[in-house]
């Protein structure tokens, strides 16, 4: 008897229709992140293009960010830098506003996080029309960071993030998309 295929990253994600607004499709990581195997395989694919590379400190983009960038600043030994939605960080914050697929918003990060030169890979879940990680990349550069690349469980091409990034030159990757 063939054995049963082994569940991928995309197996694990559920789409709910019209959340947060109508028209949208919104790709929900949670049942990927409940699933044991499932995060642990997405948490070392984030890390297989990155091998070898020296990567100072992981920075997580608010909120599912988090939850990945603890794990894989875990996996990797270094520290764990947030960047938040306005208002959160007690510290003094750099602060850069930006467009999202539905609204806008303000990201923050603290002032004194990161010394210029540390090399960084940014992690998120999603990466739709890029507008979260452009600004979270422009806060970086304020502390003079060096971005080693961008991490994302799905891309949603049609929506332009990853042109939008690779013409800024960042080096980034994807489970899916
Ligand atoms: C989602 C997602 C990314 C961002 C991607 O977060 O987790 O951070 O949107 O969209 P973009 O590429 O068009 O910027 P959301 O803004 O919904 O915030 P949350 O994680 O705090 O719920
Ligand atoms: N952030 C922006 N667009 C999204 C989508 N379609 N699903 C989940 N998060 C998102």
């Amino acid at each position: 008897m063939a054995a049963a295929k082994r569940k991928t990253v995309r197996d694990y994600i559920r789409t709910i229709p019209d959340f947060p607004h109508k028209g949208i499709m919104f790709r929900d990581v949670t049942t990927l992140f409940a699933d044991a195997r499932g995060f642990r395989i997405a948490i070392d694919q984030l890390l297989d293009p990155y091998a070898g590379t020296r990567i100072d400190k992981v920075v997580g983009l608010e909120a599912r960010g988090f939850i990945l960038g603890g794990a894989i600043a875990h996996q990797l030994g270094v520290g764990f830098v947030p960047i938040r939605k306005k208002g959160k960080l007690p510290g003094a914050v750099h602060s850069q506003d930006y467009k999202l697929e539905y609204g806008e918003a303000t990201v923050e990060i603290h002032t004194d996080a990161l010394q210029p030169g540390e090399r960084v890979l940014v992690v998120d879940d999603l990466l739709a029309t890029g507008g979260t990680a452009e600004a979270g990349i422009r806060l970086l550069e304020k502390l003079g960071a060096e971005i080693a690349g961008c991490a994302f469980i799905i891309d949603l091409p049609d929506l332009g993030g990853r042109a939008r990034l690779e013409a800024m030159g960042i080096e980034l990757h994807a489970l899916c998309d």
